[in-house]
């Protein structure tokens, strides 16, 4: 089942015996451009980050280490994606509600963006987002 079009994308692997490798690339595995990257870590167990959806923004969650999940929502239906190799990314698209919980213990989560960061392209109000969809 694909909630709008967010989906896991399997990103090349390179396997060594010094230690394996796995790259993304613009408008290949990750389908857009690239205009930002950030990353989360050090979350305290329990926390909760995201929160929100964004009108244009579209992004490309990678769990670079350790595991969280990514609970998307388009206001009709909930899924949940487990993250937890560094070769895995999910792709969530813009107009999509998503929250990232249960991080474990020095987990770092790598986002790619499509824009440059707007506070203004966010959408932080769940019922505003709910009647968007209406
Ligand atoms: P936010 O996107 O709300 O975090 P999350 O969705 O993970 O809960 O961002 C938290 C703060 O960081 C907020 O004040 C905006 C700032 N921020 C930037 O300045 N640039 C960025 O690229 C991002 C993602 C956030």
């Amino acid at each position: 089942m694909n909630i709008g079009s967010a989906k896991i994308i399997e990103l090349p692997k390179i396997l060594d015996e010094r230690g394996n490798l796995s790259f993304l690339e613009e408008n290949n595995h990750v389908p857009f451009q690239i205009k930002r990257s950030y990353w989360i870590y050090d979350v305290p167990g329990g926390a909760i980050r995201g929160g929100h959806s964004y009108y244009e923004n579209q992004e490309f969650i990678i769990a670079i280490s350790g595991s969280f999940e990514v609970v998307v929502d388009n206001g009709s239906i909930k899924q949940t994606f487990s993250l937890n190799r560094s070769y895995y990314g999910l792709y969530v698209p813009n107009n999509i509600w998503r929250e990232m919980i249960n991080f474990s213990t020095n987990s770092l989560a790598f986002v790619v963006a499509s824009t440059n960061y707007d506070e203004f392209d966010y959408q932080r109000d769940y019922q505003s987002f709910l009647k968007t969809k209406k």
